[in-house]
């Protein structure tokens, strides 16, 4: 590694007997120790060579910030705090990704937690949020009440709600007009003459859940005659929106007589629909020659599904960005002291047709 202007080739040795410090990194880079702050926290404010001093001590010693002590000593962090349903699910982390993206454009950087909808794991990632004085929070909340957020208020840390909005609350939210999806779901299979249809999905504790389900109901109930003819709903409660669910659902409707079984199924999710799929295949039944399938979300997976899967798309990153757009929103009135007013901002979904739903349709 060639030599960089201003730092000695010898690296004297940090105080004994523990880690180098900031004042260690000063003064092997013959910079002051605001320099070395300002390199680590408003790099914009420093010019390039002086950068490349500093960081040329600070990987000549090996010195790592001490962010808990900075975030407690200045009162904020460049944490933000991400709290999510179900890390495991393909929707969320793109929904993190886009998150990240934006934080990390912000000079921030991202902790993420794992609710696995349990409120009482919620609630220790936002104590270990309100302890590390985390500059924001993003959740998408697990349970169907708003989680206690009095400690984060009480130090000024603002949250945004991704995903559900939070009722009455005073809090900014970016979600997705789930109504209006399941309505696209039900439609599309109306308008292919599916008279027969199926919601699976739950619990109906999920906001989501029931937002989607209401609008497959409207629609189905919007097409049925005056005279009480037109098309039937079956709705079949899961336990959770996984692939798990999923085929255990589809046994249930494998179950049932051929004149009983729907031939048109939304699934409340992509995952449940995934597992819909591969339970009706392995009992011989055809998608969509049988069963027309649409999922919610659009992941990654749905395209490269063994059928590839009609879903109503979500703009998960886009989700992301824009949450993380809004506690930026909340910070800098904050430090203006100009505040503003929390936001409700909400993505239409759309449509995305593949074969799992139309025998005709592009894979
Ligand atoms: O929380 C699970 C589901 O809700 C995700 O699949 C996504 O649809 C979200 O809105």
């Amino acid at each position: 590694m060639g030599e960089t202007p201003g730092v000695p080739a010898t690296t004297p040795a940090p105080r004994v007997g523990s880690r180098p410090g900031i004042k260690d990194v000063a003064r092997l880079a013959g910079v002051s120790v605001g320099t070395v702050s300002n390199v680590l926290n408003r790099p914009h404010a420093v010019s390039d060579v002086t950068q490349a001093r500093v960081q040329s001590a600070i990987d000549a010693l090996g010195f790592v910030r001490n962010e808990s002590a900075r975030a407690l000593r200045t009162g904020t962090s460049r944490a933000i705090g991400l709290v999510v349903i179900d890390a495991a699910n393909p929707f969320f982390a793109d929904v993190a990704r886009g998150v990240e993206d934006a934080v990390q454009d912000a000079g921030g950087v991202v902790l993420l937690g794992n609710s696995a909808g349990s409120p009482l794991r919620e609630r220790r990632y936002l104590e270990l949020f309100e302890e590390n004085r985390v500059r924001g929070v993003l959740i998408a909340p697990s349970g169907e009440d708003p989680p206690d957020l009095r400690g984060l208020a009480d130090l000024g840390i603002p949250v945004v709600f991704l995903d559900r909005y939070p009722d009455g609350e005073p809090y900014s939210s970016v979600t997705v007009d789930d109504h209006t999806g399941g309505r696209l779901a039900a439609q599309h299979l109306l308008d292919a003459g599916h008279q027969h249809v199926a919601f699976v999905g739950g619990p109906s504790s999920f906001r989501q859940v029931r937002d989607r389900r209401a609008g497959v109901e409207a629609a189905v109930s919007e097409a049925g005659s005056s005279d009480g003819g037109g098309p039937e709903l079956l709705v079949v409660s899961t336990p959770g929106l996984t692939t798990d669910a999923g085929r255990m659902a589809a046994e249930e409707l494998v179950s049932l007589a051929g004149a009983m079984r729907p031939t048109g199924v939304v699934a409340a999710n992509d995952l449940v629909a995934i597992g819909l799929l591969q339970g009706l295949l392995r009992h011989g039944v055809r998608v969509p020659e049988d069963v027309a399938l649409v999922g919610y979300d659009d992941i990654e997976f749905a395209a490269s599904a063994a059928v590839p899967l009609t879903s109503v798309r979500q703009p998960r990153e886009e989700l992301g960005r824009t949450g993380a757009s809004l506690l930026y929103e909340q910070l800098t009135a904050q430090e203006t002291g100009a505040p503003v007013a929390p936001r409700q901002v909400q993505f239409r979904p759309d449509l995305v047709v593949r074969r799992s739903s139309c025998a005709a349709a592009p894979p």
